[in-house]
């Protein structure tokens, strides 16, 4: 069974109503899901789609090029670290609703609907690379030649509005030997988040489809019925559209909440207070407005650039999408300079990184903004010691081989226990806001040399953040620009008295 907290906010009251596979087959009214869904590429995409579809009672066969991953996906193992998606991978093979195909032909024997999740990767120019869609496309329709039945082919990596009936069509077209109204193809772009993959897989908030033939647009709604979930049928170039925009909506309110922080510094104001009470304006609601040291993750930057890339191509200046880049790189500039001034200056000082993956939840490192921050600190002569409860070898890999061998002997050290982390530590600087780092236990405290807690994301307790047995210094806080807590107004203060 899932863990309720992989799925914590599945229902309005946030009880789970995740229900195993056979129960949820048998209370789905539609009936059980016509033939079976195909999924090519099982990385943070394919997997957790291949296994809601699976949940919802479709049988799914999944493919992947990688051998090893294929082997070991079979093996019941899941390759990242997400709360909840080994046991809905258990469950999904438990009840035969879920296995791994060895061949392209097999895979192409075994289904009818394939969804194509295969990495879209920017460019150096910020396009985006149709390098593995292309082969993966090409592969799949050899593999369907001679078939007698209609396939319908997916496409649920992010793309470029056109690169659906452009790009990929074409090539399953030539590759399949089957032409125009012979086989389907739709965009089907994902809303899955890290961290909450499971919960999103399973209860995504839209199901938004692409379709040009009006039996693919029935095909698909009756494969997500069981979802119970508004499902919104458009031009396949309308959801491809929908995807960037998505991000676009989101990464500009992350970024834009990241400069209000940095007035709030400076106007010695509490940024959360402020954007605690914006938030309940219901035209801008109170989600994604939590600043911190910028965005991070594969997704965000990727697809602002390529919206950058397109507006280029088209001749459409695309000022706040690149606004929004431009901004977010600042943002880790500012948190450094935070840290820079918090610790008196970096040189020679010994700073605890506390968090290294991109969010908490996962163990997923890129874009992470750590890595800007550690960066920084090194080029300024600090010495750093890292620390991340499960994103540690991802990252210690990822900067090794972005950076080669330190400069200094000692000048990264990589710790297994935040006490490590911390032991003669000039600073700990709080990047990812995992929930174990928010009490900072005074054993804590009592292992630095001089005890400072950067936090860049707020997330140490109210109650623990004035303690006094370390100094807290929080972005967006009035403790960044060395104001006493005392002449700060509580949030709790202002959300309380609403009128
Ligand atoms: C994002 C979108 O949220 C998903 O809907 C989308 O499917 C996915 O990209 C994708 O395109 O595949 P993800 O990158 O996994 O998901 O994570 P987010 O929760 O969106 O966080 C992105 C970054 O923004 C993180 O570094 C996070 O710490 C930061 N963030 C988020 C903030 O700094 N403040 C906030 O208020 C929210």
């Amino acid at each position: 069974m899932i863990p309720s907290e992989a799925l914590a906010g599945a229902t309005p009251d946030g009880s789970s109503t995740v229900r195993s596979i056979a129960d949820r087959r048998a209370a789905t009214p539609e009936g059980p899901v016509p033939g079976t869904v195909g999924v090519v590429g099982l990385g943070y995409v394919g997997l957790p789609t291949a296994l809601g579809f699976a949940h919802h009672g479709a049988s799914v066969v999944g493919f992947d090029i990688r051998a090893d991953l294929r082997r070991y996906i079979a093996r019941g193992a899941t390759p990242v670290h997400e709360p909840g998606l080994p046991e809905l991978l258990r469950d999904g093979l438990d009840a035969e609703r879920f296995r791994v195909a060895r061949s392209w032909s097999e895979l192409a024997r075994a289904a009818d609907t394939f969804f194509l999740c295969l990495p879209t990767p920017s460019r150096p120019d910020g396009g985006i690379d149709l390098g593995a869609l292309r082969a993966g496309s090409e592969r799949l329709g050899r593999a369907l030649r001679g078939r007698s039945s209609r396939p319908l082919v997916v496409v649920k990596s992010t793309v470029v509005p056109g690169t659906t009936e452009g790009t990929v069509r074409p090539i399953l077209e030539r590759a399949s030997g089957k032409v125009g109204p012979e086989l389907g193809v739709a965009a089907n772009p994902e809303f899955i988040a890290e961290g909450s993959m499971v919960h999103d897989v399973l209860r995504p908030e839209r199901v938004v489809l692409g379709v040009s033939d009006p039996r693919d647009a029935e095909a698909l709604a009756r494969l997500y019925a069981p979802f119970h979930v508004p499902v919104c049928s458009m031009p396949t170039a309308a959801a491809e559209l929908v995807k960037y925009a998505s991000n676009a909506f989101l990464a500009a309110r992350v970024a834009l909440a990241n400069e209000i922080s940095r007035l709030a510094e400076a106007s010695g104001v509490d940024v959360d207070t402020v954007l605690t009470t914006v938030g309940r304006d219901p035209r801008i609601g109170p989600s994604f407005l939590s600043a911190g040291p910028g965005f991070g993750g594969s997704c965000f930057e990727k697809d602002l650039r390529a919206l950058v890339a397109e507006g280029r191509r088209r001749k459409i200046p695309l000022t706040v999408v690149k606004g929004i880049l431009r901004s977010n790189d600042e943002q880790a500039e500012h948190a450094f300079r935070l840290i820079d001034r918090a610790v008196g200056g970096a040189r020679r000082r010994r700073i605890a990184v506390l968090g290294l993956a991109f969010k908490p939840g996962t163990d997923d490192v890129r874009g992470t903004r750590a890595e800007p921050i550690v960066r920084a600190a090194l080029r300024a002569g600090a010495r750093v010691r890292l620390h991340d409860p499960v994103a540690l070898e991802k990252f210690r890999r990822a900067f090794r081989d972005r950076s080669g061998r330190p400069r200094r002997r000692g000048s990264v050290e990589f710790c297994r226990s935040v006490e490590d982390a911390l032991r003669g530590a000039d600073a700990a600087v709080l990047v990812t806001p995992w929930p174990e780092y928010g009490a900072f236990p005074r054993a804590w405290s009592r292992e630095m040399r001089s005890p400072l807690v950067v936090d860049l994301r707020r997330a140490l307790r109210e109650d623990v953040r004035y303690r006094g047995d370390f100094l807290w210094v929080g972005l967006g806080t009035p403790s960044a620009a060395g104001i006493h807590p005392e002449s700060a107004t509580p949030i709790s203060a202002v959300a309380e008295d609403g009128r």
